[in-house]
């Protein structure tokens, strides 16, 4: 009996040494997730690349005395411990929000900002939280007018931009003006200009600091690298199961046909079928998504077509423009990366699963699905894996977990903006995190 349980173990064994060998074309697969590329240049932020840029940048997103209570900064749900997240299912910033906080690490990368790509820069997506309602329900002209009465800030920007409006002529520049409210529409057109100004500069110093936000090596990646030059000991970074859920990726799970290339998604939207997850009011909410984020952006006039982008006419431009809108973009939503999804939990656009397992369960069965009309993608079947692959596809996801950036990336810059000796008043109110 001994025997012969030894001489099974012995046999499994080899069968899993065997089973962990890649076909060429794996192997070309796998290939193309590996490593990740330096980050792209964006023409329509001439600032992107600017080390000054991104240290003010970097003051201004963990900075809480931007948001109407003085406690609300881009760091409270973009939290560097947890790959720039916030645990929760949906945000909460001044008030809760109707999405997910989605990660920022590597997010230069990306070709559209917000789940439904209602941004098409990474400068023009920062500007959308100084007047959201709920998150820090502030105004432009407040914006400009911190940065203007306040010493260090005034002299970063004005090194990098040169100088601000006159912020202090409250006639002109009326408090609490932001850009839907009489007071701004009633303000002078070259007024306006100069505040649009100033802050899209400022969003663009907050994009060059988050265009540093690169995560280091993953195992997967020191994995691939060993596959590249049939290194073992390059290989040995993904342990056996890893290896097979990997296998299961980049072959009948089907998962690489939109989480494909070094980030794991194709930067493009899809519907995968989820239903509402969050109630309204007692009632689910019912996320038209990309449907909705194709007419605000061609829309918005803080777009890389509008005026205030450095390279109007340019490729991002041209698409944004070209985008047409379908049917088949209701429901839809931006793939999400899978770097670093161990650290994102919940998942989702409504953060409708705690798990990654409950995620994988639910493209096993594609339970409670919501189907759509004809437009459906037809792309999702149930996988029907059985547990042991399960395991595997998950072993394989929580490789995909990369060291953070540098600890000086990961807090308020001890020099925020050269000038300034003295911390702001309410710059230690964070908010329970
Ligand atoms: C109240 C929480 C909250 C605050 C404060 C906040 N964000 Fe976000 N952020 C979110 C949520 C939620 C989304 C997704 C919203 C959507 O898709 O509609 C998001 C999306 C993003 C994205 C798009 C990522 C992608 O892959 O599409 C970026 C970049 C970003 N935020 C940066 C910032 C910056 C910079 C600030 C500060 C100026 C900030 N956020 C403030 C919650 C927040
Ligand atoms: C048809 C395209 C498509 C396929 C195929 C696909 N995904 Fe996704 N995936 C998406 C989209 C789109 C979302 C976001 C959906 C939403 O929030 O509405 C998503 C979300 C996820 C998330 C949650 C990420 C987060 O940050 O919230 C995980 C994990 C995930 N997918 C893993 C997988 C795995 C594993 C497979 C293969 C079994 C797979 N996906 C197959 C498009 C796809």
């Amino acid at each position: 009996m001994l025997v012969a349980a030894c001489i099974i173990a012995l046999l499994h064994g080899v069968a899993e040494e065997a089973g962990i060998d890649f076909t060429p074309q794996e192997k070309r697969r796998i290939l193309q997730h590996s490593p990740i590329p330096p980050v792209p240049d964006d023409p329509t932020n001439d600032w992107d690349k600017n080390p000054g840029a991104a240290l003010l940048g970097q003051a201004l997103f963990f900075d809480t005395g931007f948001s109407r209570n003085g406690a609300v900064s881009c760091s409270t749900c973009h939290q560097p411990p947890r790959a720039f997240t916030d645990g929760r299912s949906i945000a909460k910033g001044l008030a809760p929000g109707t999405r997910h906080t989605p990660g920022l690490l590597n997010v230069a990368h990306q070709r559209w900002f917000f789940w439904d790509g209602r941004a098409d820069t990474l400068w023009s997506q920062a500007l959308h939280p100084i007047e959201h309602p709920s998150e820090f329900g502030s105004s432009r002209v407040d914006f400009v007018r911190r940065i203007h009465s306040d010493d260090g800030y005034r002299a970063a920007y004005t090194d990098l931009f040169g100088v601000l409006p006159p912020m202090e002529d409250v006639e002109r520049f009326p408090p609490g003006s932001h850009g839907t409210s009489d007071a701004w529409k009633a303000m002078d057109q070259a007024d306006r200009e100069a505040v649009n100004r100033a802050m899209t500069n400022l969003a663009k110093a907050v994009a060059a600091y988050e265009s540093r936000l690169r995560g280091g090596n993953a195992p997967f990646d020191l994995f691939v690298e060993g596959l590249r030059n049939s290194d073992p000991a390059g290989m040995a970074a993904l342990s056996p199961s890893a290896q097979r859920g990997l296998k299961l990726f980049v072959g009948k799970a089907g998962c690489r046909q939109c989480h494909s290339g070094p980030l794991f998604t194709d930067f493009e939207f899809h519907n995968i079928g989820l239903p509402a997850h969050h109630m309204v009011d007692g009632q689910p909410l019912r996320d038209p998504g990309r449907f909705d984020g194709i007419p605000l952006v061609q829309k918005s006039a803080l777009s890389a077509h509008g005026s205030f982008s450095d390279d109007p006419v340019g490729d991002k431009a041209r698409r944004t423009r070209s985008t047409k809108r379908g049917q088949e973009h209701w429901g839809a939503f931006k793939t999400p990366t899978l770097r670093n999804i161990t650290s994102t939990a919940p998942y989702m656009h409504q953060g409708h699963f705690n798990t990654l397992m409950d995620v994988l369960l639910y493209y096993n069965t594609l339970e409670d699905m919501e189907l759509q009309d004809h437009h459906q993608e037809a792309v999702l079947k149930p996988l029907n894996l059985d547990e042991a692959e399960l395991a595997d596809l998950l072993a394989f996801l929580h490789s995909l977990e990369s060291p953070l950036p540098e600890e000086s990336l990961l807090q308020a810059p001890s020099r925020p903006h050269q000038v300034q000796e003295h911390p702001h008043p309410d710059s230690n109110e964070g908010v329970e995190q």
